[in-house]
């Protein structure tokens, strides 16, 4: 195990009745080399997406891995074709952090399209203020605001049901846009372009693959509104972080919320010094049960392999 997980599930894997290797520092993942050495003989990993699970690490192991248990629903860290032809079972947690992460999502949105993290940041400077019609005048996001969601999976689904509370028209790119429950929440399939060209809120919800990464560029942001947001809480690589810099510097669009970055934990020099940039450090599912619950998801998984089993949710082939 690359990280204490929850108490619940650290007894869950002692349950396991394997010899348990955990890295415990509570501040700070295991170096590469703890990683390559922690892994020697093992036969179950439980890793965060911090780790890179690559040929090197799963050679490291010797011969008796049987899985590798992500605790994220991102499996982008983990060389997965590499691992199932070594007959490696690959799972990570959907399903159970949905609701968190669309909460921070829609956090995300509501605080950079209504400024309060710059109003926050106002009042903490201890300047003089006094109520101004004009002061901190932001984005009306229930007023028919449309958002814009890329990729509608199992998060996006979750974010239009809070957008539907919100009285947003919400379209939507992805397998599950033209389907019933997305119909039933009043989302419009659309494609890409349409969906730069339309929304308010852009919200990137897509898996990290080779296809998506740098999905939006400097094209994807100049086809967006001048009055637009982004917000990710995907992954970092999908939008373009050196390109989004520039249109939230030269006012191409008007803000955005980001909790994932291309090159993690580093950001790009320039976000930091922009007001109209809302910054997170990666905590779209940290709701105490969320975490919990894919903890204790990650061990079942194992369980289920060393029993001789499938497991529980195997990431797509
Ligand atoms: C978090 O980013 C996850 O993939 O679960």
């Amino acid at each position: 195990m690359s990280r204490q997980l929850s108490p619940g599930a650290m007894e869950a894997a002692v349950s396991l009745g394997h010899p348990l290797v955990v890295h415990d520092d509570p501040d700070a993942p295991p170096s590469r080399r703890q990683l390559l050495d922690a892994v020697r003989g093992a036969v179950a990993i439980i890793s965060l997406l911090t780790e890179k699970i690559d040929e090197e690490l799963l050679d490291a192991t010797g011969s008796g891995l049987r899985i590798v248990a992500n605790c994220a629903v991102g499996y982008d860290n983990i060389a997965v074709s590499a691992a199932m032809s070594r007959g490696v079972a690959v799972t990570n947690t959907p399903g159970v952090l949905d609701e968190a992460t669309a909460d921070c999502t829609f956090g995300l949105i509501l605080a950079a399209a209504r400024r309060l993290v710059e109003a926050d940041r106002f009042i903490r400077s201890g300047a003089d203020w006094i109520w101004g019609p004009q002061a901190f005048v932001g984005l009306d996001v229930s007023a028919g605001a449309t958002l814009g969601i890329i990729g509608l999976g199992r998060i996006g689904m979750a974010v239009a049901r809070r957008a539907a509370a919100f009285n947003m028209r919400v379209v939507a790119t992805g397998s599950r846009a033209a389907g019933s429950e997305a119909a039933a929440l009043g989302v419009q399939a659309v494609e890409l372009a349409q969906l730069l060209a339309v929304s308010d809120v852009v919200s990137v919800h897509c898996p990290l693959t080779e296809a998506t990464r740098h999905l939006i560029g400097r094209a994807e942001l100049a086809a967006m509104k001048p009055t637009a947001i982004v917000v990710n809480t995907a992954r970092g690589p999908i939008v373009d972080e050196a390109a989004l810099v520039s249109a939230l510097q030269d006012g191409v669009i008007a803000g955005a919320g980001l909790d994932v970055y291309e090159d993690e934990p580093a950001l790009h020099p320039g976000l930091r010094h922009l007001d109209n940039v809302v910054l997170l450090p990666h905590i779209g599912s940290a709701g105490d049960a969320t975490r919990d619950a894919m903890g204790r998801l990650a061990v079942e998984n194992v369980r289920c392999v060393l029993d001789g089993s499938p497991p529980r949710t195997p990431v797509p082939r």
